[in-house]
Order: C-alpha cells, then sequence, then structure tokens
C-alpha cells in the first residue's frame, strides 16, 4: 500500500529545484519506495520565485514565510534548501513541529548549529537526511566496498580535492555565501564539508588535522536584485569577502592513514573538480566527479608498476540499477539527489535512517570547526567529534 506524504521545499534557489525534481522523480526510479510525495507547498522570500516553482512543478500553494510551512498539518516532509544562516532556526523548528527534515549540507553555520539541529531531530524522533550527495555515487560506493574489503591492502594515505571556479570571477556577486554571518566559513562549509564527508565515509574518523586558509579575492560587487545561485553583478558597489576561498589540511585518521584535503571555490580552469587519491599497500583507487561513474583501481601483488584499470560502474554498484541497465551508461548529478530522495523517504516509511544522516552532518562540521581552530592557532587541532 503506497501512501501520501505531503513535502514542503523551503529556499528555491539551485538546491530547492534540485530537491523538488528529485521528488517528482523518486517514484519513476524506485516504484516500490512505500510512500508518494506530494508537493504541497514552496516557502520562498523572493517575489514570484514561489509562484513560478508552483506553476513549473505543481506545488499545490506558495508562501513567503516558512513558519507556515512548519504549523501546516498537511506537511511531513521538508526539504531545507534555504541559504545556511538559515538551516538551524528552520529545522529545529520543523523537527519541534514533527516535520521530517531532508537539509542541505553543511547544516549551519557552525559545529554547534549542526548539533543543534541533530539534537531537535532526535528528540523529536523524526528523520533526518543531509545532501551529502557525493557519498550516494555507485563508484564512491565501490570504492567504499573495496577499500573495507582489504583489495587495496592498508590504507596508507589519502588526497581529497574540491576545487571550482564557480566565484573565480571577480564580478561575481557578493551574495549571503561571502558572509560571515550569513554563509559561515566560505569554501569550508560549502566544498569542503564534502571532503569532510567523504573521508569520513571512505576511511573512518579524523584524530587530528592542522590547516591552513585564504582570501584570495578580498572584493565582490552587491548584486542590484535577488540573486540564485552563483550571479554577476557588474558595476555594484564593492564590499569585503568576510570567509575563506581556499583550505588545505594534512589529516591524521584514527585508522593511523595519513590524508590530504584541499578546497577552492576560486580556482580559475577548474569545474567541479572533485575526488580522491586513495593509496594503500597493495593498490589504490582513484575517483574524479567530472567522471563520476568510472573508478581508477589499482590492485594486486605487483607493488611496482602495477597497472591501472578503469571499472565503469554498473547495476552491481550502489543503486546504479535503479538508474541504467547496463555499466557506462552514465548517471548524472541530479540522479545522486534522486538516491538521497529515496533514502530520505524510506527513512520516513521505515523509521528508520538510510543514507547521511544529521550524525553524519555533526561529523562533518566538527572537522570544518577544527580547521577554522588550525588555521587560526597555527597548530594541529583534534575534532571534537560526536561520541
Ligand atoms: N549538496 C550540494 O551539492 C549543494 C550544492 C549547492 C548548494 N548546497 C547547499 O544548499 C543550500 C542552498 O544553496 P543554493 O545554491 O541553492 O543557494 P541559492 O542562493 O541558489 O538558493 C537559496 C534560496 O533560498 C531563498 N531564501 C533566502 N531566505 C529565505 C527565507 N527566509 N525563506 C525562504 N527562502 C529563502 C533565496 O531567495 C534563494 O532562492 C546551501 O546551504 C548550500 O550549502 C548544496
Amino acid at each position: 500500500m503506497v501512501e501520501a506524504l505531503g513535502v514542503a521545499v523551503v529556499g528555491f534557489g539551485w538546491m530547492g529545484r534540485v530537491h523538488t525534481q528529485a521528488y517528482a522523480r523518486v517514484r519513476h526510479h524506485y516504484p516500490r519506495l512505500a510512500l508518494r510525495p506530494e508537493l504541497v507547498t514552496v516557502a520562498e522570500e523572493v517575489p514570484g520565485r514561489a509562484e513560478e516553482a508552483a506553476a513549473q512543478f505543481g506545488f499545490a500553494s506558495t508562501t513567503r514565510d516558512w513558519r507556515e510551512v512548519a504549523a501546516d498539518p498537511r506537511i511531513g516532509a521538508v526539504s531545507i534548501t534555504a541559504p545556511n544562516f538559515l538551516h538551524r532556526e528552520i529545522a529545529v523548528a520543523m523537527a519541534e513541529a514533527g516535520k521530517h527534515i531532508w537539509i542541505e549540507k553543511p547544516v549551519g553555520l557552525t559545529a554547534g548549529d549542526a548539533r543543534a539541529v541533530a539534537d531537535a531531530v532526535a528528540k523529536a524522533g523524526v528523520q533526518g537526511a543531509v545532501g551529502f550527495n557525493y557519498r550516494n555515487a555507485p563508484a564512491v560506493e565501490a570504492a567504499r566496498d573495496l577499500i573495507g574489503a582489504g583489495e587495496i591492502g592498508t590504507v596508507t594515505h589519502v588526497r581529497i580535492r574540491l576545487f571550482s571556479d564557480y566565484a573565480a570571477h571577480p564580478e561575481s556577486a557578493l551574495t549571503w555565501r561571502f558572509e560571515r554571518e550569513r554563509g559561515g566559513s566560505g569554501v569550508l562549509g560549502d566544498l569542503a564539508s564534502h571532503g569532510a564527508d567523504l573521508a569520513r565515509f571512505l576511511l573512518g574518523d579524523i584524530a587530528s588535522l592542522t590547516a591552513d586558509t585564504a582570501v584570495f579575492l578580498p572584493e565582490r560587487a552587491r548584486p542590484a536584485a535577488a540573486t540564485a545561485g552563483h550571479s554577476r553583478a557588474a558595476g555594484g558597489e564593492p564590499g569585503p569577502v568576510e570567509n575563506e576561498d581556499y583550505v588545505n589540511c594534512l589529516l591524521r585518521f584514527a585508522s593511523g592513514a595519513r590524508g590530504v584535503l584541499e578546497a577552492c571555490r576560486v580556482s580559475v580552469g577548474e569545474q567541479n573538480n572533485y575526488g580522491f587519491e586513495v593509496h594503500g599497500t597493495t593498490g589504490a583507487v582513484y575517483w574524479d566527479f567530472r567522471r563520476m561513474n568510472e573508478l581508477g583501481v589499482s590492485r594486486g601483488t605487483a607493488y611496482q608498476d602495477q597497472p591501472v584499470s578503469t571499472v565503469y560502474v554498473g547495476p552491481g554498484h550502489g543503486e546504479f540499477a535503479a538508474f541504467q541497465p547496463g555499466a557506462a551508461n552514465a548517471m548524472g548529478y541530479d540522479d545522486l539527489k534522486v538516491v538521497e530522495a529515496h533514502r530520505f523517504l524510506r527513512s520516513v516509511a521505515e523509521g528508520t535512517p538510510y543514507g547521511a544522516t544529521l550524525t553524519d552532518a555533526v561529523h562533518s562540521a566538527a572537522v570544518l570547526d577544527a580547521m577554522a581552530r588550525s588555521a587560526e592557532r597555527g597548530t594541529w587541532v583534534v575534532p571534537e567529534l560526536p561520541g
């Protein structure tokens, strides 16, 4: 028996659209899902944006005030895709109102915010899914399985990179992302949060770290009108960039493995260059988001000159079979969000979590806080991970 679940989306920028599309598609890919999401309300503060979303995707109603979503008995689950500074307030209110939440990373501005949301979700007994979508890629799941099975021996070291040019243009608008009060710690929350999650997903907890950060473009132009995603504001009044463009970080894992995590939002020539190289005593695995469905694998007993082969993920890997019938038919970014929607809705249907949760968000945020502290003090720092 399939039951309807009323859903709302709060914040209809890039991620609001992607979550909405995922709700619309999820049953196409997962016909056995016990819930049918129904688009009840979209909350958006920019005039007209919610109405446009409703016209395009069929939300039954719209609002400028997300508090109406919390009070609406038709709604059982809420996507929180508003800017980072609103995550905590909205998420806690939704959980307290008994709504299940699917919230975007980094879940607030600090680890304290992520913990507050995790606590509220636990106290309310609702489900809380988090947008760490890269771990949903079948190749990333395959890498984790392969590492866990000891196929590259004992992991020695890893490099995790997240390089982007989304903020590289000198005319890119001074949006909420570049303000400490509304965007938090810049590229740390934006990109390194995904890196910290991937590090833990693949290799377990980070025991200590040391980091360095930089702001390479200290001023940007204020936008004259509402923005979404990464807008330009040529000629706008200049204002200061208050948070990090760049972070590099040395990692020591609890396992003893070592790592390097580097993230930058102003890397000219880099478009979504996200990925990792994990090395072990007998082999290695390589993944690049831009070739999301491929995994580079070196394994064997040769040690030196050991070949690297390309595995095209297929129906045996992760959630691939829900999207394509055979290996090397490509999945895309939005499909990772459909996987996430499915895991979220399955969590709601079965009352048990699947996929990334708020515990994962607290871990990632604790690592980001540790990076910020380390950069400030110039020392190694132990992240305050949840017990
Ligand atoms: N998982 C990923 O790969 C990924 C990618 C991009 C962004 N994100 C995260 O998603 C979130 C949103 O990012 P985005 O790129 O979609 O930003 P965006 O600026 O495109 O969209 C945010 C939207 O929220 C709206 N908004 C602002 N205040 C509001 C309020 N009080 N009530 C309702 N709506 C309000 C804005 O008008 C805008 O439409 C951020 O937390 C970001 O870190 C995640």
